[in-house]
């Protein structure tokens, strides 16, 4: 008996070692949700500071705490009494991965204590409180994590864990924290060296080749950086995209990069290209001639010939300032820009663990506790819409079940190329009576439950609208 107990031991051990593998920190109370995401997508950082910089390592996470709603209470966004972590996990240290505290001095005229940014952030440590949400700035993260010094991993996921007031942890999130080397000057076969860059510039304005390292924006103006630069000198982004824009079109020689492939997400797979919303190179740099704040005008969602003001920005902010359903930043439910979700593995990481799959934050009871049964986002009623394997036989509507149906229905579409999927239910008089869907997916097989609370009972016509083709379908609502 002692003797069973005794071989036992180790194997009981053993699976209360991979609890805690797989559940990092114990059991997690449900009551509260944090959701994180990092302010740009992508952000890039030289490597070598000891000749030139463009950008030093400076990572920004946010993120917002959700009290859970239930049957009587609306969910709530909360910061008080809340206190939240970050962490890379198999990423502690940047010493050595990057020399930029050899010259964060000569550079940035500070001197920084190892591993610590230009905030004072280190690689680990507190985020702060501001307004509604949580951010931390200026996080001096390298790609490399301390396993692999030589290959980048630009997505590595943060780990964000937030505690009540006892110092209990409520709830973890992992967003990605993006970051690349991948600036090209040298690597993409433009440049020889980095110093054959600086001897190509004029020795004007006090420029010195050989007073280095040098940081362009000390004379180049920099919003990324918030260098006023010298007065009456073009930006750092005007003069580096005029410059090139008879030498190459592809953002890729020098943004992050041919390996690293910032540009991912939904925007991405439908196959949209940075041309197509920035412009070119050229376009660049003379709109910025022209008046536009280089990093503080960019493009928007919310444009006419783009998604149009049902999905549009706060009027005069950026995706990345802009609240919409419920207080929430757009990026809790979209992800980051230019990663706008469903992203890459990593990205899909996050809503995976919140809700079940992967794509738009969406499932309303993963804030509400329940199914609400107003109209939630933009507007649109309780869908939930899940990819789906197999091969359904045609495109288009392709069934409706339970049907007649309760206060659930599940609807089946099968879309045979990438295309806006409208899904709307008229009345039969052909008056319409809600939206369910009106945006665009990948080729793909998809179910979309329907929470049928604002539909009364009778008959209906449930119709979908895609560039396959318009087909539709007669349903019985019988609660
Ligand atoms: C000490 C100040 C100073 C620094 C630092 C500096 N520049 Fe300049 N830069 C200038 C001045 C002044 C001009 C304008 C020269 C002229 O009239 O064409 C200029 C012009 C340029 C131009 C336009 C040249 C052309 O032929 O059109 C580019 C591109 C440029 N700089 C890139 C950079 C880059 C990249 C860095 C960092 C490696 C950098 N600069 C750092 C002062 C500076
Ligand atoms: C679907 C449209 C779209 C595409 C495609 C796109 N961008 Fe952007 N880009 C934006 C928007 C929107 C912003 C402003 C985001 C914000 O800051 O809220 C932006 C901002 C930026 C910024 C400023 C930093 C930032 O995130 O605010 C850079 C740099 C940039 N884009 C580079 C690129 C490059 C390089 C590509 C291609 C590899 C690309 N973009 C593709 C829409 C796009
Ligand atoms: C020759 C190298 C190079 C090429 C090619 C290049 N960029 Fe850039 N880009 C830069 C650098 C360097 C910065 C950072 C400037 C700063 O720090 O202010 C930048 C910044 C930007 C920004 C943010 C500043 C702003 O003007 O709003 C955008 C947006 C941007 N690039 C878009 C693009 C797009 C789109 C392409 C391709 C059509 C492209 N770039 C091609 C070097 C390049
Ligand atoms: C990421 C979290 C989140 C998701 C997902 C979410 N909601 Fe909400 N919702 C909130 C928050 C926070 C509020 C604000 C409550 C308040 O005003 O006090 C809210 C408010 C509401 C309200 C109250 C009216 C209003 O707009 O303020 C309704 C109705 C609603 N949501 C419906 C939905 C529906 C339907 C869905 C799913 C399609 C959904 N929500 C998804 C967080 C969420
Ligand atoms: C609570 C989560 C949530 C928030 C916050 C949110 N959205 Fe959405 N958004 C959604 C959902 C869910 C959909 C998909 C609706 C559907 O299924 O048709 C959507 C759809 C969109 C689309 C349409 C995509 C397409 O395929 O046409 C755009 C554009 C968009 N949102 C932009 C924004 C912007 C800009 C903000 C901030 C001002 C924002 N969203 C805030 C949940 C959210």
């Amino acid at each position: 008996m002692t003797k069973k107990i005794i071989t036992l031991l180790p194997i009981v051990f053993m699976i209360f070692l991979l609890q805690s593998f797989l559940n990092p920190g114990g059991e997690k109370n449900e009551e509260y949700i944090i959701i994180g995401w990092n302010d740009l997508g992508m952000h890039c950082a030289n490597q070598d500071f000891s000749k030139l910089t463009v950008l030093p390592p400076y990572n920004n996470l946010n993120a917002q705490v959700i009290k859970r709603g239930n049957e009587t209470n609306w969910p709530e966004i909360v910061t008080t009494g809340m206190n939240v972590t970050y962490e890379v996990p198999g990423n502690t240290y940047s010493v050595g991965k990057t020399n930029f505290w050899d010259y964060e001095d000569q550079l940035f005229g500070v001197n920084l204590p190892d591993n610590t940014g230009l905030t004072g952030a280190g690689l680990s440590g507190d985020m702060e409180i501001n307004g509604t949400h949580f951010m931390i700035e200026g996080v001096p993260l390298t790609p490399y994590t301390d396993n692999n010094l030589t290959t980048e991993d630009p997505y590595q996921l943060a780990l964000l864990s937030l505690y009540d007031s006892q110092n209990n942890l409520l709830a973890t999130t992992q967003p990605v924290i993006p970051v690349s080397n991948e600036i090209n000057c040298v690597s993409s076969g433009c440049h020889n060296s980095e110093m054959n860059i600086l001897y190509e510039h004029e020795q004007e304005g006090g420029f010195n080749p050989n007073n280095t390292p040098i940081l362009c924006a000390e004379c180049h103006s920099s919003n990324a950086l918030g260098t006023p630069g010298s007065p009456g000198l073009e930006s750092l982004s005007e003069v580096i995209h005029d410059k090139h824009k008879n030498h190459t079109n592809d953002c890729y020689k020098c943004h992050p990069g041919p390996e690293t492939q910032c540009h991912r997400g939904i925007m991405n797979q439908l196959g949209m290209v940075c041309q197509d919303c920035h412009g070119s190179v050229a376009n660049v740099a003379q709109s910025i001639a022209q008046g536009r704040e280089p990093w503080l005008e960019e493009p928007n969602c919310g444009a006419v010939e783009c998604h149009g003001p049902d999905y549009a920005e706060e009027p005069g902010l950026l995706f990345r300032q802009s609240k919409g359903h419920g207080g929430l930043y757009c990026s809790a439910c979209h992800g980051s820009p230019h990663a706008i979700l469903p992203g890459n593995d990593r990205d899909n990481v996050q809503n995976v663990a919140l809700q079940g799959y992967a794509g738009i934050l969406q499932k309303c009871s993963v804030c509400h506790g329940i199914t609400p049964s107003g109209a939630g986002p933009h507007g649109l009623f309780a869908t939930s819409v899940e990819e789906v394997s197999g091969e359904l036989p045609v495109a288009g509507l392709v069934g409706v079940s339970p049907n007649p149906a309760g206060n659930h229905i599940k609807v089946t579409i099968k879309l045979e190329q990438p295309t806006r999927a409208d899904l709307d239910v008229y009345a039969l008089n052909g008056q319409k009576v809600v939206s369910l869907i009106k945006r665009r997916f990948p080729a793909g097989q998809y179910e979309v439950e329907v929470v049928t609370d604002m539909l009364e009972n009778g008959t209906y016509l449930f119709v979908l609208n895609t560039r396959d083709g318009r087909s539709q379908q007669k349903v019985i609502i019988s609660k």
